[in-house]
């Protein structure tokens, strides 16, 4: 299988250090990437990096991950709670799927207790903080050398 994985964000996560640190921490996205490229980079994966506020965007670049990649790590944001067309577009893509929320969202307001997402998804972290990201990336590398 393809050592290419996507890892991509939803709405807002382009705040992150800025939003509610006591929920998301203090580390931005730029971190969260380099941290992404140096784990990525110890365990022999191909990485690309996404953040966009766009529904269709995300889709886009789910769809272009059905063509060459191994596996998506994807934080959806809020799209996780309302988004089917995320879930379908994960449905059509035939990798490793984790789903990857920063803060606990189970600890959190009921409307984030559900995710269209993980119907689709093979794993789910929440509640890692950011170091979840490199924690996801780990785990896609054990999936991939176990598939050969
Ligand atoms: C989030 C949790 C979502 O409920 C929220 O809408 C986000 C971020 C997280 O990373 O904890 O934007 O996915």
């Amino acid at each position: 299988m393809s050592r290419l994985a996507f890892v991509l964000n939803g709405p807002n996560l382009n705040l992150l250090g800025k939003r509610q640190p006591h929920i998301y921490g203090h580390e931005t996205m730029a971190d969260v990437e380099t941290d992404c490229r140096k784990t990525a980079e110890t365990h022999g994966l191909e990485l690309r990096f996404h953040q966009s506020n766009r529904e269709y965007e995300l889709i886009d670049w789910i769809h272009e991950a059905r063509e060459v990649a191994g596996a998506i790590v994807i934080n959806p944001g809020a799209f996780t709670h309302t988004s089917i067309a995320i879930l379908d577009a994960l449905n059509a893509f035939e990798g490793v799927v984790i789903e990857l929320h920063i803060s606990q969202v189970h600890k959190r307001e009921s409307f984030r207790h559900h995710s269209y997402v993980s119907l689709r998804a093979d794993a789910v972290m929440a509640g890692f903080g950011t170091q979840g990201y490199t924690l996801a990336l780990q785990r896609v590398a054990r999936l991939l050398d176990a598939a050969g």
